[in-house]
């Protein structure tokens, strides 16, 4: 690669010099130091390790199989379709917690790019507990999955995930990043996190959802809820990125629905540092950075810029407050109005 697309790609990221924006999110492909090492040779700026859970949910790294299910990955509307959902139940990293300090510590003298770990508990001395480990591992950051869709419904931001990003941004001095959930409030959990002290927010995690077989007439796969996401989920989650990028000083790590590099740069403009991505990599390999990065790269020569920084944020800089957005302004009719009249 040229020194100017080095220098194009070149993302700064709590602390960390990436050589690419793109990051592995954490889950199927960030759970082995084979994985690690392809994500490096690849061309991906860092990794999120698969999350490793405390030893209460212990139960959490015994998958049921099957664990995935693409759905309506055949279903065409209007002759053809690029849309499906990824539906899956995996918990937990599925080795011992042992196994995960030594996946830790393996993948970091194996590979150079910045090694996330990613953990989850509920009460504070666990996750201080767990993080502390990631740390001592030898682990460049870690994240706080606060938000996986397999989370006991128990567990919630201000009760459960506030007193624990506190007390890990206490315990550990690498970067803390916060993993949030998409949903009602985003940006107000994301604010908090901030205040708590993290590096980082990584936004969103999938949502919880379920499908049923109308003939056995009970829930697919697992017969339970499980993690729900795909192309789609980037509108949602653009609208996160936004309206956290307008308010926060810490910077965003954006995950959910990336399938292009467009998909990728749209994110940027958005306001994000860092773009995680995992179902593409599941559904098309690993040469998708590759063509993420080259299309960044495209995209950026073909605009005369030579840096990721021009972009960044740029729509969101254009947004129309709803106060300002032009509305029809024909002549007042009597009655209800219809725009379509
Ligand atoms: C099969 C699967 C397993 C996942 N496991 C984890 C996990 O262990 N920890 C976590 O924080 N996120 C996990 N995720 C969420 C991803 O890290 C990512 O945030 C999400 O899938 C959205 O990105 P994508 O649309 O590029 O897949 C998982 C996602 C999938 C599909």
């Amino acid at each position: 690669m040229s020194t100017k697309d080095a220098a194009r790609l070149h993302t700064s990221f709590i602390g960390f010099d990436l050589k690419s924006p793109l990051i592995v999110a954490s889950g199927t492909a960030s759970h082995d130091v084979k994985q690690v090492q392809i994500a490096e040779e690849k061309g991906f700026g860092a990794v999120v390790l698969k999350t490793v859970c405390s030893e209460k949910y212990d139960h959490m790294r015994y998958w049921p199989r099957p664990r995935y299910k693409l759905l309506d990955w055949d279903k065409q509307i209007g002759g053809r379709s690029k849309q499906f959902t990824l539906y899956s139940y995996e918990q937990g990293y599925s080795g011992t917690l042992d196994d995960y300090w030594e996946f830790i510590s393996v993948s970091k003298a194996k590979a150079k790019i910045p090694i996330v770990g990613s953990a989850f508990a509920d009460v504070p001395e666990d996750w201080v507990d767990l993080a502390r480990r990631i740390e001592q591992s030898g682990a460049d950051a870690v994240e706080l999955d606060i938000s996986s869709p397999h989370r006991p419904g128990s567990l919630g931001f201000q009760e459960t995930f506030v007193a624990a990003i506190k007390s890990v941004v206490e315990a550990v001095s690498i970067p803390v990043l916060v993993k949030l959930a998409p949903g009602s409030d985003v940006l107000g959990e994301s604010i908090v996190a901030e205040q708590c002290g993290a590096a980082a927010v990584t936004l969103c995690n999938r949502l919880r959802g379920i499908d049923v077989d109308i003939e056995s007439q009970r829930p697919i796969l697992h017969g339970s809820y499980a993690g729900v996401g795909g192309p789609w989920t980037k509108y949602y989650n653009f609208r996160h990125v936004a309206e956290a990028a307008g308010s926060l000083k810490i910077p965003i790590s954006a995950s959910g629905g990336v399938m292009t590099a467009e998909d990728a740069i749209k994110y940027v403009l958005l306001g994000a540092n860092t773009v995680q991505i995992l179902s593409v990599i599941m559904v098309n390999g690993w040469d998708t950075a590759a063509q993420i990065n080259s299309g960044i790269l495209s995209y950026l020569e073909r605009k005369g810029l030579n840096s990721l920084e021009d972009i960044r944020g740029k729509a969101l800089r254009q947004l129309t407050p709803p106060d300002k957005i032009v509305r029809w302004s024909g002549e007042p009719k009597k009655g209800p109005r219809n725009d379509w009249d």
